[in-house]
């Protein structure tokens, strides 16, 4: 690559998720989410692993940020977990909840790391669950929105940076396709679609709220990408290709951006009786909302490769690797439409995802010549089995590799002219990784736990020093 030089104000960061890292799960005043009852169920979660603890972030917050300003993170992306500030999802104030992030936002700025805040990464109060049924009623938007705008109200004057919703394409297909997120559900495609719209009027509403306050804010939603290959030219692997990209990125892509869903994505759920229900009113929400977002987010951690499905070919209930041995994930698809086989050009992870850098890059210059948006990473990391030596030292040369190979395609990306602000690796610390318990490991901070616990130390992995050289050199020294 040409030598580039990354933007002086580009922010270097990491991203991590309430529910997987602070714990304290029913400590000062905190309501129960979703997942503090589904992790109950037996067989749900590997070797039943719950966030109860977690990496206790809630108690060693001070600790894990002077880390972070030790490494030199420009930007710390974390979630707000909603029944910590509202224990019942609307109504009383959990005032010990927001002064806990209230003293994280005061920790980051401490120490000049900027931070970057998710509204919602998952953890849907259980009483609004129990109570209508969560995002299923169209009663969530205006409870969604009122928790984020007394949210906003306290943190905005410290916080430039807002993400609505992290990841919706992944938690409502695993709530309601594939039933291995709560609520639980299999293949109940209705509810999928309507599920999503109320998830996106949620969003552009308070999109809305926040920029009629504030139109400086920086706002926007973050999406798991997942560019896709044609498996080969052959022509019906070309269109299970555009009806992937229609149905699985675009449909959510498209309404952050555009304000509309795909045309014939939405003309083929019209013909199977699932489109979700829209209005003329609620369109024209989405639109004016999309023309106020300020970035497309993207969490990126793989490609798919596409090909055509036969009518009676693989369904979307997979069979997911959540143990770590190679090849035990199997193959989905939509029948009569595509399938995702694996890539024979790609190496893949233990837990089978590809890792494919050059992705990162397409993922990019597809956001960019599509939406002309800016970008920000807001994940991208290797989960991977980490052995701790001597007590102090992580050798983890493969998540350095991969990090640096991504990092290497980003810049490649800007320099072909996409305007990304921010990239933010998965995870700083170790923490749970949701299905998976604790043995996949995300982070530049080794924590000693294990599914059955540990004494919660952390240590710096050799990707930590690697890290801080990186930010140091501001792009520069990638190796
Ligand atoms: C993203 C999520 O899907 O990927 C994170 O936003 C998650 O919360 C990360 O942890 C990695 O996924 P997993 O299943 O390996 O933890």
């Amino acid at each position: 690559m040409e030598s580039f030089n990354m933007p002086d104000d580009f922010l270097w960061g990491s991203a991590s998720a309430a529910y997987q890292i602070e714990g304290a799960h029913d400590v000062d005043g905190k309501g129960a989410s979703v997942w503090d009852e589904f992790v109950k169920i037996p067989g749900k979660t590997f070797k039943g692993t719950t966030g109860e603890v977690a990496v206790d972030h809630y108690h060693r917050f001070k600790e894990d940020i002077a880390l972070m300003a030790e490494l030199g993170m420009k930007t710390y992306r974390f979630s707000i977990a909603w029944s910590r500030v509202f224990p019942n999802g609307k109504g009383d104030v959990n005032p010990l909840g927001i002064h806990f992030y209230e003293d994280l936002v005061d920790e980051c700025l401490k120490y000049g790391i900027e931070p970057m805040i998710t509204l919602y990464h998952w953890d849907l109060p259980l009483a609004l669950e129990k109570a209508y049924g969560g995002w299923e009623s169209p009663q969530i938007i205006d409870d969604f929105v009122a928790y984020a705008l007394f949210i906003f109200e306290h943190l905005r004057s410290k916080v430039k940076y807002w993400i609505t919703i992290n990841e919706q394409n992944i938690f409502t297909s695993l709530g309601w396709l594939t039933g291995i997120h709560p609520p639980g559900k299999i293949d109940e495609q209705k509810s999928f679609y309507q599920v999503n719209h109320h998830i996106f009027l949620a969003h552009a509403k308070t999109v809305m709220a926040f920029k009629k306050i504030d139109p400086e804010v920086k706002i926007g939603a973050s999406f798991a990408y997942s560019p896709s290959y044609a498996m080969d030219c052959d022509p019906e692997n070309a269109m299970s290709k555009m009806d992937f990209d229609n149905l699985r990125n675009y449909w959510w892509m498209d309404v952050y951006a555009y304000g509309r869903y795909p045309k014939t994505a939405f003309s083929y759920l019209e013909k199977k009786g699932i489109a979700p229900v829209v209005t003329t009113d609620e369109i024209e929400m989405l639109k004016r909302a999309a023309s106020l977002i300020d970035f497309m987010g993207v969490n990126y951690y793989q490609t798919t490769v596409t090909e055509a499905n036969p009518l009676d070919g693989v369904g979307p209930n997979i069979k997911m690797n959540t143990t770590g041995k190679k090849g035990s994930s199997s193959v989905s698809g939509l029948p009569g439409i595509y399938k995702t086989p694996s890539n024979p050009y790609l190496s893949t992870t233990d837990w089978d995802w590809t890792i494919d850098p050059l992705g990162l890059r397409y993922a990019c210059k597809e956001i960019t010549s599509r939406y002309n948006l800016p970008i920000i990473i807001s994940e991208n990391g290797l989960g991977a089995f980490d052995t701790l030596q001597d007590e102090k030292t992580i050798h983890d040369d493969y998540r350095i590799t991969y990090l640096s190979a991504h990092i290497q395609e980003m810049m490649k990306a800007m320099s072909e002219g996409c305007e990304v602000w921010a990239y933010c690796t998965w995870s700083f610390t170790d923490l749970l990784s949701w299905l998976n318990g604790y043995q996949k490991r995300y982070g530049f901070v080794y924590v000693d736990r294990d599914e059955a616990g540990g004494s919660l130390d952390r240590v710096k992995k050799d990707s930590f020093y690697w890290y801080q050289k990186v930010i140091q050199s501001n792009g520069k020294n990638l190796m």
